[in-house]
């Protein structure tokens, strides 16, 4: 029985069963800077009390050694803290395989390790060129079986490269693992102020009469960063910010924001009715791709207190290089709900303050009752999502300024989370791998979720590829992006919000 994410959301108890969980490439950053911190934390609050957590990777270490690294992470300033009986009960837990991604002796120590451990998780933090090999490894020897308990994997982007990249993984994951237990990351996902969305829309009467095209002008979905892409040049290259977030972050914030009412919360209910959303998006291709995107590259400029490089003179890229660190979307959903509503994307890094947030843009009064002049001054409403940082919502209406005349002046309505709540927002990788050991997948990508972003996506990226249109254009760092983003906007009524 799959449990209801939102009641665990609200903290009903949720104990995993005795599992096993492995890392692979358990040296590598992400362990260091997410899932160890997660873990501890979970353990912390004695979720997951019976697990064995074991690192499998090719370097020279060894239990003993990957303890210690252990216990060291726990001691950094952005762990939780803990006392040191704490931090050496969570280093007792943990083994380590010395072992190549591809040799079958490797998978056989799994086998024997935790034969108290029936039920399996394995994480892949390896680089994706590795994916492959430890899939169809784990399947050979076995450790995939399903019958002595779950044999479950974690994956997270990049998930391929485009639609057939992407489907070719699928294949793999599918040659060793039944759908049901394969769980897609999108680290967004697992954000209390993602999860949100489906809250504020449907635990609430007021909103969602007036969420859609009749009173909905457009909707604007910002994703901006203040940092550059830091020693992940190599990677960057290749993928773009089209790729890096588009693909998965904000058409999953996409989704989530424009979905129909699922018929219960159960993980495929939630899920079938973001996929619907994904499949009515327009597709923009090779005639669309000028009048409807943007890309730009930041240049040098002035961020984080300094002087910072332009991309091309990152560590690891180009001199001439052509990738985006910067899109912009206009997208079109062909639903009843949507049709005529544009959907504003944006994302772009070493811009000039960090930020992601919905904004719902709502359609001016149909009669301007008070005049000219009011109308300048007074804005259309606007209900304001703030993912990060300072997370929470604002709606913004007109209000009569005191005195005799009729003026009036746009003020806002606020909730913040870190005021009217006492509790810490969890990191999302707790959330997400509490809910991957006991088994709810709602908060993780489906196939044909992947499948149907990709498809988006790709047809961009071969627009852009075929026509070279639209051109590149760059943006000073620190700056709030190109000017060529306001073109999407195709109305001077509109702006893009102020970052
Ligand atoms: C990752 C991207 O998926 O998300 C990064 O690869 C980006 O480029 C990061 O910086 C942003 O995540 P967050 O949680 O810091 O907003």
């Amino acid at each position: 029985m799959q449990e209801n994410p939102l009641a665990a959301g609200l903290g009903l108890p949720r104990e995993p069963p005795p599992l096993s969980l492995v890392i692979f490439g358990a040296s590598g950053d992400l362990t260091r800077r997410k899932l160890v911190p997660a873990l501890f934390s979970l353990h912390l609050k004695g979720s997951a009390a019976r697990m064995r957590i074991t690192g499998f990777a090719r370097r020279d270490w060894t239990t003993e050694s990957f303890r210690a690294r252990v216990r060291a992470m726990l001691d950094a300033e952005d762990a939780p803290p803990a006392s040191a009986v704490d931090k050496d009960a969570f280093a007792a837990r943990v083994d380590f395989v010395r072992s190549s991604f591809d040799s079958p002796e490797g998978y056989a120590a799994l086998k024997e390790a935790g034969p108290d451990h029936p039920n399996r998780l394995f994480y892949l933090a390896t680089p994706p060129d590795a994916y492959q090999t430890v899939v169809e490894r784990i399947h050979q020897s076995g450790l995939a079986d399903q019958s002595r308990g779950y044999a479950r994997i974690i994956v997270e982007k990049p998930l391929g490269r485009d639609l057939a990249s992407a489907r070719a993984l699928n294949e793999v994951f599918a040659g060793a693992f039944p759908e049901e237990q394969i769980y897609r990351i999108d680290h967004y996902l697992g954000k209390e102020t993602v999860q949100n969305i489906m809250l504020l829309r449907f635990g609430n009467e007021i909103f969602e009469p007036v969420w859609n095209n009749r009173y909905v002008d457009h909707v604007q979905i910002t994703m901006a960063e203040t940092i550059g892409v830091e020693s992940r040049g190599r990677y960057y290259e290749g993928a773009g910010a089209l790729r890096d977030m588009i693909q998965n972050h904000m058409l999953q914030l996409l989704s989530l924001v424009a979905m129909e009412p699922p018929v219960d919360l159960a993980p495929d209910s939630v899920r079938d009715e973001k996929v619907k959303v994904l499949k009515s998006i327009k597709p923009i291709g090779a005639d669309a791709v000028e009048a409807e995107t943007v890309r730009a590259q930041y240049a040098a400029g002035i961020a984080e207190g300094g002087e910072v490089p332009g991309y091309r003179r990152e560590q690891e890229v180009a001199p001439d290089s052509g990738t985006e660190t910067y899109a912009a979307l206009r997208v079109s959903l062909d639903s009843w709900r949507w049709a005529g509503v544009p959907f504003l994307l944006r994302t772009g890094k070493r811009l000039s303050r960090r930020a992601t947030e919905i904004s719902v843009h709502f359609r001016r009064p149909p009669l301007n009752l008070f005049g000219d002049r009011a109308r300048l001054s007074a804005q259309p409403n606007v209900l304001v999502l703030r993912m990060q940082p300072q997370e929470g919502i604002t709606l913004s209406f007109n209000a009569k300024i005191p005195g005799h005349a009729s003026d009036m002046r746009t003020v806002a309505m606020d909730f913040a989370y870190g005021s009217a709540f006492a509790e810490e927002l969890p990191e999302a990788y707790e959330r997400l791998l509490l809910d991957a050991m006991v088994g709810d997948s709602t908060l993780f990508m489906r196939k044909d979720e992947v499948d149907s972003a990709w498809r988006f996506v790709t047809g961009i990226l071969g627009g852009w590829a075929e026509t070279a249109r639209p051109c590149l254009s760059f943006y000073r760092a620190g700056s709030s992006g190109p000017d060529e983003a306001s073109r999407l906007l195709a109305s001077a009524e509109r702006r893009w919000r102020r970052l």
